[in-house]
């Protein structure tokens, strides 16, 4: 198998292809003067298997990846898998309301269309592991969950996970099983894109190492008001944990609320302490068999 990093995933592709012992492939990616893409693959993949890795986080990592899947195919390659660490859009999984385009399923059918094979991880639209499906798309979606956790429970004496919202709820029990703790959600409501409310309730969490789980950070608007609600309930530390780290507003609105930050590197970020290279090499190891 040849291993192809995305501009937004060298490092995670780099430690893939050791891992599995893989060559990384060598190409070409830059813009032209007026922002559109160019990519040339520059190893020969010629009835190869290849994997690409590319974390979607933008338009233009987007444009990129369908690139690199069908210049693969174009070039001669076998199969073609695309692994998506984030995949942007995934948030837009339903139609919210009448006459919205159901963004996370185009994205999806179209990297179908280009691959053999997608391999996601934590995807938002899929709570379950494994084997799955998205509106007939078929992926297998990866679980850094368990790493995370790992990562923390020494770190935390008397942990208790808490759900930022009520859909976040399967998570938290799901990780509270892992520590072997306690878990509770919070009720939260979403005003818009930037704006989210809580619904008071009382939280048992006074002298706990309270861990908020969630799967996205993007404003990180949802954390702060959660950090600050948790914080009435006098907890012993406030440690927060994600998968995808977005920080669309920067880590600074986090200061002086938490007393831990820690995300995976699906996308690379300053407190991405978990490496998801292993969990994806395992997936690829499976695929040569
Ligand atoms: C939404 O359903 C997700 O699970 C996260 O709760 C959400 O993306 C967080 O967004 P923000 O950081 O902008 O509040």
């Amino acid at each position: 198998m040849i291993v192809f990093g995305g501009s937004n995933s060298v490092s995670l592709a780099w430690d893939v292809s050791k891992d599995i012992g893989a060559q990384l492939g060598k190409s070409e990616v830059k813009k032209f003067p007026d922002g559109e893409a160019y990519l040339r693959i520059l190893s020969d993949v010629r009835n190869q298997d290849c994997a690409v890795i590319q974390s979607v986080r933008t338009n233009d990592h987007l444009v990129e990846l369908l690139l690199f899947l069908d210049a693969l195919r174009d070039q001669g390659a076998r199969e073609v898998v695309a692994v998506l660490p984030y995949l942007a859009y995934s948030r837009q999984d339903k139609v919210f309301a009448s006459g919205e385009a159901l963004s996370a399923k185009t994205i999806l059918k179209i990297i179908e269309e280009l691959s053999s094979r997608i391999v996601t991880v934590n995807t938002h639209f899929m709570r379950g592991f494994g084997e799955g499906s998205f509106h007939r798309v078929r992926f297998t979606n990866l679980d850094a969950i368990p790493l995370l956790t790992s990562y923390l429970r020494p770190r935390m004496s008397h942990p208790m996970v808490i759900a930022p919202d009520a859909g976040s709820l399967g998570m938290a029990k799901y990780a509270a099983e892992l520590m072997g703790c306690e878990f509770d959600h919070i009720k939260k409501k979403r005003i818009s894109g930037s704006e989210v409310i809580i619904e008071t309730k009382p939280l048992a969490v006074k002298g706990m190492d309270v861990l908020i789980l969630d799967d996205i950070i993007s404003t990180g608007g949802t954390i702060v008001k959660v950090a600050d609600f948790v914080g009435e309930w006098k907890p012993k530390s406030i440690n927060v944990a994600c998968v995808h780290a977005l920080f669309t507003n920067g880590l600074d609105i986090f200061r002086g609320k938490l007393d831990r930050i820690i995300a995976t590197n699906t996308v690379e970020s300053p407190i991405s302490r978990v490496n998801v290279g292993p969990l994806i090499a395992r997936e690829l190891k499976r695929e040569l068999g």
